[in-house]
């Protein structure tokens, strides 16, 4: 008996558990056998034999039982470490993607001015032309006009040629005060080094009661911003002209290359231009049938930011899907 107690002991499988449990508890295992042999027993010896046998059956139910759980568990065990997957393991040859430089420019920017409380606001790309050009002050046949050729699907629709025409979307649909940012892709007639047919603005525009919002506002803001994009640098506006702006400028910043001194990329002048802007032209707010308001606006290209911060010498390499040139991005 001690034999297969040990047997039990040290059996591995739940095969040969198995085994040990037909040869006690068979048909024609050792129990039969004991029970067969019982009848042959009488009075005294017969309830000894019978109590004995029945404690022996008892404890090797026990064991049986006992040493199954043991091995069953084992089982679920080895079964759940082979199926295991390490998910901390790095997989070497895994190909992730990673933003695209203009993109990633674009969240810089927004991120700026989200947390200067500034709302995102959207246009359709196709617009028509009050929004594009008429209502920014941009009447038929003015000259300026000639600055942003585009695509055109009949003399109302066009592909809009820039961002500004999401500020007149924004004071038609809402009240004053506003204080908003306009992401997204223009179109132009353009193809050289620094210009891509389609690229990527952001507008801004703050508007609240008259006397409210100076140039001075706008400067603080534009400085600030400009500084969080481009680290340390000056920054110094320039007089210029937009037909929905006035009085207009253009903001520059020190080059970021030479540190000021002068070089290829700032034609030697130290300064490079990186936006438009001003104070909104009183013609812009009759267009929308706004009264006794002050604002300003800025609009920026977005690719003109991802070159400068990443140093790429030809704008139109950015849109060419060239894995060797967005794998220095990731
Ligand atoms: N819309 C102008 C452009 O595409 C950029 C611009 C300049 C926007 C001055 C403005 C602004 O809002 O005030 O060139």
């Amino acid at each position: 008996m001690k034999e297969i107690e040990n047997s039990i002991a040290s059996c591995a499988s739940l095969v040969e558990l198995e085994k040990i449990r037909v040869s006690l508890f068979g048909k024609k295992g050792y129990f039969s056998g004991q029970f067969e042999e019982l009848k042959n027993l009488e009075g005294e010896a017969k309830k000894e034999f019978a109590q004995n046998l029945n404690t022996n059956k008892e404890n090797f139910l026990a064991l049986l039982s006992g040493k199954k759980s043991v091995l069953e568990e084992g089982m679920m065990e080895e079964e759940m470490r082979k199926n295991s997957v390490d998910v901390t393991l790095f997989n070497q040859e895994q190909n992730a993607g990673a933003l695209h430089p203009v993109m990633d420019t674009m969240d810089k920017i927004i991120e700026y001015f989200v947390s200067m409380n500034f709302s995102i606001e959207e246009g359709p790309l196709v617009e028509d032309d009050f929004h594009n050009f008429e209502a920014l002050n941009l009447p038929k046949h003015h000259p300026a006009r000639d600055m942003q050729d585009t695509f055109y699907f009949n003399d109302a629709m066009l592909l809009r040629t820039h961002t500004s025409p999401v500020q007149i979307r924004t004071m038609l649909q809402q009240k004053a005060p506003i204080r908003m940012i306009c992401p997204g892709a223009v179109f132009r007639r353009d193809f050289d080094i620094t210009h891509t047919p389609m690229f990527h603005q952001v507008e801004g525009l703050v508007v609240d009661k008259s006397g409210k919002v100076s140039f001075s506002n706008l400067k603080y803001i534009l400085e600030d911003f400009l500084k969080h994009m481009f680290g340390d640098v000056k920054v110094r506006f320039r007089p210029s002209f937009f037909p929905f702006t006035e009085p207009s400028a253009e903001a520059d910043i020190s080059c970021i290359f030479c540190k000021g001194e002068g070089c290829r990329v700032c034609s030697h002048t130290g300064w490079l231009e990186v936006l438009g802007c001003g104070i909104v032209d009183p013609n812009v707010f009759k267009a929308v049938g706004y009264k006794d308001v002050s604002g300003y606006a800025f609009g920026l290209g977005v690719e003109r930011f991802a070159m400068l911060l990443h140093q790429v010498p030809d704008l139109r390499a950015l849109f060419e899907g060239d894995l060797r040139l967005l794998e220095q991005f990731r």
